[in-house]
């Protein structure tokens, strides 16, 4: 997921360590004029994500800038441009920019059908802001959340956030790596979800026994990965997938997904259950997102 459509990203422009330091600025601010509720400082980020797009430059330091809108253009009441860009099947699309993908409600679902699970850990996750939403509309109280996540500044967030939530004890946030995945992060469990959104994009190549390790989390474990490797498998789905392959090879952005995940399912690590190309609503409408779901062999 890129961050926007407009702000500059990837490695040339964009720095997650320093956008997730943005966030939790404001976060501190929110906890500071007396908000302790996590569900409020959650929809304060949210809001603010509407209306600004965090820009950040290395050396210059991060910046929320009102979102462009173009002149001319039809506006809901608070301002907000009423149609937002985005693909769909590898085409461009126009949608209310008030659609959105719910994947705490696909996740929800796949718990209830493929659990019950012990552990819904996200790899990459950012602030958590994906585990924080489906605790929402998850009415299995038994699972445990865990974060894992790259840049410090995004563990921090999501724990002050997790420390105003009413459910803590169920959260858990620590350093992880696509790169080097130690999957002792989630502890002790019997059957574990492993989910990502978007964050294997930016890895150029992940280790090839990543999926075996992902696989060794736990006794059962399925992964959900909702990610953009789509143009991997079919770089000719259509006019936006073909511009989405020159996007990830400028950016050097994940380019073994696919590949290795078939490797482990042929060495029997994994069985592959699920490859649907292109089936949400990207917010950048140049890095359309697909979807895998496989088990533990
Ligand atoms: C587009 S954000 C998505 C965050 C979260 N999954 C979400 O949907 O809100 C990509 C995330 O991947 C993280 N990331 C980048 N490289 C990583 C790595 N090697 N291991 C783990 N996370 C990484 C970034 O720090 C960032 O938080």
């Amino acid at each position: 997921m890129t961050e926007s459509n407009d702000a500059p990203q990837g490695k040339d422009g964009f720095d997650y360590g320093d956008a997730w330091a943005a966030r939790l600025e404001l976060v501190r601010k929110k906890i500071a004029e007396g908000e302790n509720k996590a569900r409020y400082l959650l929809a304060a980020l949210q809001r603010q994500e509407r209306f600004f797009t965090l820009w950040t430059k290395p050396g210059s330091g991060p910046t929320w800038a009102p979102r462009k809108i173009e002149p001319g253009s039809e506006l809901w009441p608070p301002g907000n441009r009423v149609w937002r860009p985005t693909s769909l099947r590898g085409l461009f699309a126009w949608v209310p920019s008030y659609a959105e993908f719910r994947i705490d409600l696909l996740l929800a679902d796949m718990a209830a059908s493929h659990g019950p699970f012990d552990v819904i850990a996200e790899l990459g996750c950012g602030y958590g802001r994906n585990l924080f939403n489906l605790i929402d509309v998850n009415p299995d109280r038994q699972v445990r959340y865990v974060g894992g996540e790259y840049m410090a500044s995004g563990v921090e967030l999501a724990l002050q956030i997790a420390a105003c939530h009413e459910a803590r004890e169920r959260f858990s946030f620590a350093h992880f790596d696509h790169t080097n995945p130690d999957m002792s992060l989630i502890g002790p469990a019997r059957r574990a979800l492993i989910v990502t959104v978007h964050s294997i994009e930016q890895v150029l190549r992940l280790p090839t026994d990543y999926f075996h390790r992902l696989a060794q989390a736990a006794p059962e474990v399925v992964g959900i990965h909702i990610e953009p490797f789509g143009h991997q498998v079919n770089p000719a789905l259509g006019p936006m997938t073909r511009e989405q392959v020159k996007m990830f090879a400028s950016r050097r952005w994940n380019s073994n997904m696919h590949n290795i995940a078939h490797r482990a399912e042929a060495d029997g690590a994994i069985a592959i259950d699920q490859v649907s190309l292109d089936c949400f609503l990207p917010l950048d409408p140049y890095n359309a997102s697909s979807l895998l779901v496989w088990h533990r062999k």
